[in-house]
Order: C-alpha cells, then structure tokens, then sequence
C-alpha cells in the first residue's frame, strides 16, 4: 500500500519555524521518522511539501491517479480557508487523514475552524511530530 504524505505551506520552514509552538524537528525528520514506522507496518510513504495550493490539488489528483491507498495531509494554513483542497479531499476515495503539529483548538480563533475535517477520515491536531506517526497508524488499521 502506498500513503502520501502531503506537506502545506510554510511546512519547509519546519525546525526554524516558530519552534516553540511547532517543535524543532525538521520536515526532513518527520518523513525520515515516518519512512522508519512505514517500514515496520509493511507501507510505502512518499512525502511531497508544496507552499501553493495549486500544487496540493495537483498531488491529491495524481495520487487518485496512481490508485494510492490513503493520505496524510497536513494543509497549513490552507486549512482554514481552502475550499478548492477541501473539494478535493471529497472527490478523491481514498482516507485523508488530517494533522496538525499544533493544537488548532487552543490558538487564534480564527485557527479553530478547518474547512477539511468535515471531509476528512479524521484528525489528530496537538502532539507535533508524533501526530503523522498516529495518522499512519490509523491509516494502516483503516486498511486492515
Ligand atoms: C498547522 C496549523 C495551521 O493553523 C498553521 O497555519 C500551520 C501549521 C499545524 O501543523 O499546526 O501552518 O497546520
């Protein structure tokens, strides 16, 4: 089974980023950690970071293409505000599981509302790197 790992905008800065709020991993790390547990639950993740959103939408359609097995997408900012990413996640058919490495919950309000949850298979929001770790366990139990 084959899982894309989608990165949104800003995400390349991850580790210079902000690292209090958003940890001082790198994105590097976060896909060497998830090649790691890909590894050990017989999956195969490809990772692909884009800051515009015409290059996500191009990624989900590919990945409908190549019959992939499911998605882990973290939107950025994007998630917020993105009804054209959100369109997309309701047409392709495999699972999207939605994270974040922050708590969406407890920052601005404006940060409180995902135009993506309701058409994703779920959402793990809060535990930094670890959280698409999670999303690829929950995926490899969706797939059974
Ligand atoms: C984020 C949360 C978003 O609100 C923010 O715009 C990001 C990162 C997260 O992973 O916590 O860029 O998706």
């Amino acid at each position: 089974h084959k899982v894309l790992v989608l990165h949104g905008p800003n995400l390349n800065l991850l580790g210079q980023r902000e690292p209090a709020i958003y940890g001082s991993e790198t994105l590097a790390d976060i896909d060497q950690r998830l090649r790691n547990k890909a590894l050990e639950l017989s999956l195969q993740v490809e990772s692909f970071q884009s800051n515009s959103e015409g290059e996500l939408l191009d990624a989900l359609h590919r990945g409908m293409r190549e019959g992939i097995a499911g998605c882990i997408f973290n939107p950025g900012a994007y998630t917020h505000y993105s009804i054209a990413l959100r369109d997309a996640v309701a047409a392709v058919p495999f699972p999207v599981i939605e994270v974040h490495l922050s708590n969406i919950y407890t920052r601005e309000p404006f940060r409180s509302h995902s135009v993506i949850a309701p058409v994703a298979k779920g959402q793990i929001s809060g535990f930094g790197a670890v959280g698409y770790e999670l999303a690829l366990y929950a995926l490899h139990a969706q797939l059974g």
